[in-house]
């Protein structure tokens, strides 16, 4: 059966989990799409064991924008969502698909995003600042590395001897939380546009 469901493309580098909880959520309907496509810049990456276990088409693609270009075409891919995805995405991908990029950051943008703030870094980071609040936030991919327009964004407090691994953790589950959550943001916004 043809579905209407908006087709939507994950890109990861790493274990999915925030990948999982989208497929999780379109699965039930709690996300008003559907996975079609899944690349990754890594080969190893477990992520694309779960789209295969899933019957998802799993890519690995690493600096080939051409290929990438082809697969999302292939795959009539509407939005594509960056999760924990470690690559800069080709100029040649954000120029086909404006406004139609989202990525997910582990930290209050604009602090502690850009060059060098990635995975672990950034919890590291926030920890010796003594921040007392972080969190994680879902923006628009533009041409630079985090600086979209914010689409959402969730804030946890810093306890008490937290380590980067133990407020990673809790962030990540605000990641599994505001992902979902922005992609049906984006998508709803869409049929806002047509009306
Ligand atoms: C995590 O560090 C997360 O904060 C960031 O990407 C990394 C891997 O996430 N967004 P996942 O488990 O591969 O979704």
């Amino acid at each position: 059966m043809a579905s209407n469901l908006s087709k939507i493309a994950v890109l990861v580098s790493g274990s999915g989990t925030n990948l999982q909880k989208i497929i999780d959520d379109t699965k039930s309907g709690r996300v008003a799409g559907q996975v079609a496509l899944i690349v990754s810049d890594r080969e190893d990456a477990y992520a694309l064991e779960r789209g295969k276990t899933q019957g998802i088409p799993s890519f690995y693609i690493r600096k080939d924008p051409d290929r990438l270009l082809e697969v999302l075409k292939e795959h009539q891919i509407e939005l594509i969502v960056l999760a924990g995805y470690l690559s800069i995405l080709e100029i040649e991908i954000v120029d086909k698909y404006p406004n139609r990029i989202i990525n997910i950051h582990p930290s209050l943008i604009p602090k502690y995003c850009g060059k060098g703030f990635y995975g672990i870094h950034v919890h590291s980071a926030v920890i010796k600042a003594g921040e007392q609040f972080s969190g994680a936030t879902v923006h628009f991919v533009d041409k630079g590395i985090d600086t979209g327009p914010i689409i959402l964004q969730q804030q946890i407090a810093v306890l008490q001897g937290d380590t980067p691994q133990s407020l990673q953790k809790r962030v990540l589950e605000v990641e599994h939380e505001i992902l979902p959550k922005a992609i049906n943001f984006v998508i709803e916004s869409w049929g806002r546009e047509q009306s």
